[in-house]
């Protein structure tokens, strides 16, 4: 009993952190979506400026590595609660034949926890402790984090990589969304369908919106 409950709360816990990160990745893919603007990447830059010195939004990012990181370890944690259970597991739970990305969620996890890694060594450290250029905007200097995009995303190597990264964050969210609201006790039977959609929508708006920004910088 101690047990299942612990295993709905880690549920619940792995819910909030996801939606919350669903909800990062949809300001980080709206801000990332200005590099593609034909305006010498000023409105990327203004963004990202604003990003990296709004106090408030500052704060939130450990808040937000925090979240990854609670999300990362429950996530394990119920995998091989779910492992160790395997014999019975079917008369436990159902939910494995929601859609067939649910059965690879640690899969595709660990695919975007990886490349993850890449991807903030390329960037979120450089920003931090690397040396950026600098651009002029209206009279004044900023980082132009743009450039080291549109840099990185000229080699099709890496642009690669980063397609097949984010398909599996499609993948990844196709079940993440309705999984969540599940896990959160909203799954009225009425709406499951309306759920289903809606997360499948939403891992393709954003895996879609964010494979756009190699695709389209490369062919550009
Ligand atoms: C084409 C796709 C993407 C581009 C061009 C991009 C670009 C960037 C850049 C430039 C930064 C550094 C921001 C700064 O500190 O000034 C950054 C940080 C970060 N990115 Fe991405 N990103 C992409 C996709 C993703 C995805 C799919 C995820 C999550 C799965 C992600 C997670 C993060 C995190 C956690 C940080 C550090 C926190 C932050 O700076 O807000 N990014 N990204």
């Amino acid at each position: 009993m101690a047990l299942k409950y612990s295993s709905i709360t880690k549920k619940v816990i792995m819910a909030l952190a996801g939606l919350f990160l669903i909800s990062f990745l949809i300001v980080h893919l709206s801000i990332n979506l200005l590099i593609l603007k034909n305006d010498n990447r000023e409105a990327f830059n203004l963004a990202a400026h604003f990003m990296v010195t709004n106090p408030l939004i500052q704060t939130f990012q450990w808040v937000l590595f925090g979240g990854f990181i609670l999300h990362i370890l429950i996530g394990i944690l119920l995998q091989i609660q779910n492992w160790l259970a395997r014999p019975k597991r079917y008369k436990v739970e159902g939910y494995s034949h929601t859609s067939f990305f649910s059965k690879f969620m640690i899969h595709t996890g660990i695919v975007i926890l990886a490349l993850l890694a890449l991807h903030l060594v390329n960037f979120f450290f450089k920003a931090k402790f690397g040396e950026i250029p600098s651009v002029m905007i209206n009279g004044e200097h900023y980082e132009d984090m743009g450039i080291l995009v549109i840099e990185k995303f000229r080699s099709l190597p890496f642009v690669l990589i980063y397609v097949f990264w984010l398909i599996f964050l499609g993948f990844h969210l196709d079940h993440a969304f309705h999984s969540a609201l599940q896990s959160l006790g909203l799954n009225h039977s009425k709406y499951t369908p309306v759920a289903f959609g809606l997360s499948r929508v939403l891992a393709i708006l954003i895996a879609g919106g964010f494979i756009l920004i190699p695709v389209l910088v490369y062919i550009s």
